[in-house]
């Protein structure tokens, strides 16, 4: 099983955008409305969107590989690009899917690894996430790699509220 991350430029906005879609209905489709879904969906992962994040250089986007097929992505955010805090010396993991099937592989931890590399490239002091508090797998992922809860924030999914865990790793 050959292993690849690469940076996703603006020509491969489909099969992000097929992935974004298809990697947050696998993970939060059973536990939320249809209607929230589809509405969160839509304002999220909409071509227009996504080619604006892709435009920005201060969001990097990565797929990994698994024998050249897409098996999941990675967004993170430094500067202004930080969905919140907008701390200059923060990176922000916004998401890190793995698609189902590719799961449990070792993916999501080379994912990680790009992050903590653009971490260390961009010179930051802490990486930091937002997370559902309903996602216990990847909460258990994350303490797995070090991360601290230090808040907790609300998040809207359609018309539901949410509560998210913030978590962050100081880089030493
Ligand atoms: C969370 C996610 C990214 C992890 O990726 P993955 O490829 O399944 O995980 P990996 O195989 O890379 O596991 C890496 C390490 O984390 C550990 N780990 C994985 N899931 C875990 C869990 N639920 N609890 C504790 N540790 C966990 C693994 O045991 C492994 O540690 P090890 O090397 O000591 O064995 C993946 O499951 C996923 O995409 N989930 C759905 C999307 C999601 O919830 N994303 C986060 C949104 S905030």
């Amino acid at each position: 099983m050959k292993v690849t991350i690469e940076s996703i430029s603006t020509d491969q906005l489909d099969p992000l955008q097929a992935l974004c879609i298809a990697t947050f209905t696998e993970t939060y489709g059973s536990q939320n409305t249809k209607s929230d879904l589809e509405n969160y969906l839509e304002t999220n992962f909409n071509s227009a969107q996504l080619k604006k994040e892709l435009e920005n250089p201060q969001s990097e986007y990565y797929f990994v590989k698994v024998d050249g097929a897409i098996a999941g992505y990675l967004k993170v955010n430094v500067g202004d690009a930080q969905t919140e805090i907008k701390e200059q010396n923060g990176l922000e993991i916004e998401r890190i899917y793995v698609s189902r099937a590719y799961q449990g592989k070792k993916l999501g931890q080379a994912l990680f690894e790009k992050a903590m590399e653009r971490a260390r490239f961009h010179k930051t002091a802490f990486l930091w996430l937002g997370v559902w508090d309903q996602n216990t797998n990847a909460i258990g992922f994350y303490e797995r790699n070090g991360f601290k809860t230090f808040d907790t924030h609300v998040f809207q999914l359609g018309d539901d509220m949410q509560t998210d865990l913030m978590m962050k790793l100081e880089l030493a």
